[in-house]
């Protein structure tokens, strides 16, 4: 028998007023900015260069856009079951009202991988940004506390530190990381807008032609001289051309992660069943917008093939512009830009997990809340969890492993909304998924086909991290289960 929690229930729970809830404090505008914030950040200053030297060139906009549609058919999903279950922990909870308490477990456990290793992966390239800033002050730290022991340091120090403060400061309560919140993406867009304001001029035509470099393989294709399934296992598949601009979409997609992370906050929304589809949808559209504008101008003030590399790309674009002073104000704002996104990821998982112990599948402490009314204890926890994964492990392993988690959970959610449709066709949904089964198959497609385009490692790393979650499970969950011990009792039998 499936174990699920009725929509009614979740409802209700989530109207609870007084002690042991969460306070509603976040308006539209409020989730549109949590959704900025936790979208713009490491993925676009970071990765936008890498992908135009290395897969699409002038043409790493489309990549921008394929990646974009793939998030918008998730979304859209997203919205359908934010609006109608405005409550804390997102993808878990709609799992729970429609696949049963197994599949949300894994998703729960799944959100790991996105929230706290997220945090962990934009902490361990804040650092590096961080490093920048302090040597134009003319300080120099140790390179063996900048990197973890596998890229030939000892421990990232920078990283861990951030990790802390910004866990300390959610534990103050979500009113004040809201209004921090802000006043980061209203920083960091604004820069994002001076550098296409100020570069559009001075963009050099030539640097965008070809728009899309030519790929051998793929003419070695076309004139039958190569099989399709030789030019995917070869070097040449991704490597510009249109697969190149596939591969690039893979990449730039890690820019993309956290829109979903405004309906981890439904539950502290001050009017969710308007304010979740504006929250996820806004703020996608926000930084779609953005992003295409910016690597538009990117590859424009300078030739793809300078952008290999990590930070310099955005710096020295810059320079040509002749607004030199402008590279350290670029620096302040990646670090600000990643500060929004780590807030926003820790927040999420704190709250994943917060419902997730109020639904008996994890120990009681997880959600016992402070006289703030945070769950501070999980706050405590993930500091400690998150600041081992960024002090020590490479940023491309944990960036991989993000990704890879993440897809699998927008799988999960475009999966739920063609269930729900089928065992609750009449509940009340106050915003409703354009085009089903259209958009959320389309959903399912085009993530799949991005997981897919993911090292094999990534993919053992996730079995890994499922089979321990599936253990904890039985362990302890399903032991433990409210709905478990309601059920049983309402039988008069053991479960
Ligand atoms: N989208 C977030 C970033 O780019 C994760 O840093």
């Amino acid at each position: 028998m499936l174990f699920k929690k009725s929509i009614p229930t979740l409802i209700a729970e989530a109207a609870e007023s007084g002690e042991g809830t969460l306070k509603r404090t976040l308006s539209s505008g409020g989730l549109v900015a949590l959704g900025v914030g936790a979208i713009i950040g490491a993925g676009l200053f970071s990765l936008t260069g890498i992908a135009a030297a290395e897969n699409a060139g002038p043409a790493v906009t489309l990549s921008f856009i394929v990646a974009a549609l793939g998030c918008a058919f998730a979304g859209l999903c997203y919205a359908e079951f934010a609006a109608m279950i405005p409550v804390a922990g997102s993808a878990y909870t709609y799992s729970y009202a429609t696949m049963g308490e197994f599949v949300a477990w894994i998703i729960g456990w799944d959100l790991v991988l996105e929230y706290a290793l997220g945090a962990a992966t934009v902490a361990s390239s804040w650092s590096q940004y961080f490093n920048q800033l302090l040597l134009v002050f003319g300080i120099h730290l140790p390179e063996s506390l900048l990197h973890g022991p596998w890229e030939g340091g000892i421990v990232n120090v920078p990283a861990i530190i951030i990790v802390c403060l910004l866990s300390l400061l959610l534990m103050r309560g979500t009113r004040e990381s809201s209004l921090v919140n802000n006043v980061l993406v209203v920083v960091k867009v604004a820069v994002v807008l001076v550098f296409i304001a100020l570069g559009w001029s001075f963009i050099n035509p030539e640097n965008h032609v070809p728009f899309i470099p030519a790929n051998e393989g793929e003419q070695l294709v076309k004139s039958g001289q190569m099989g399709f399934f030789d030019f995917f296992n070869s070097d040449y598949f991704g490597h510009f051309g249109i697969s190149g601009i596939m591969r690039g979409a893979g990449v730039v997609f890690f820019a993309f992660i956290g829109f979903d992370a405004v309906s981890t906050a439904a539950q502290e929304a001050k009017n969710p069943q308007k304010g979740m589809p504006i929250g996820i949808i806004g703020s996608l559209l926000v930084c779609t917008v953005l992003y295409v504008l910016f690597s538009y101008v990117m590859t424009g003030l300078e030739h793809y093939t300078m952008f290999a590399g990590d930070a310099k790309p955005v710096a020295t674009a810059f320079e040509k512009t002749g607004y030199t002073f402008l590279n350290t104000a670029l620096i302040i704002a990646i670090l600000t830009g990643y500060t929004s996104v780590m807030l926003v990821m820790l927040l999420g998982q704190s709250r994943v997990f917060y419902t997730m112990s109020k639904d008996g599948l994890l120990p009681k402490f997880f959600s016992d809340l402070s006289k703030r009314q945070t769950p501070w204890k999980t706050n405590v926890i993930f500091m400690v969890f998150v600041s081992i994964f960024t002090g020590f492990v490479p940023v491309s392993d944990l960036g991989h492993m993000v990704s890879i988690g993440t897809l699998f959970a927008f799988v999960l959610v475009c999966i739920g909304i063609l269930v729900l449709r089928k065992t609750n066709p009449e509940a009340p949904r106050p915003f409703r998924t354009p085009l089903v089964p259209l958009v959320p198959v389309l959903g399912v497609v085009v993530c799949v086909a991005m997981m897919a385009s993911l090292p094999v490692q990534s993919w053992e790393r996730l079995a890994i991290w499922m089979a321990l979650g599936v253990g904890v499970y039985f362990l302890y969950g399903k032991r433990h289960s409210k709905i478990r011990k309601v059920a049983a009792q309402k039988n008069g039998s053991p479960q």
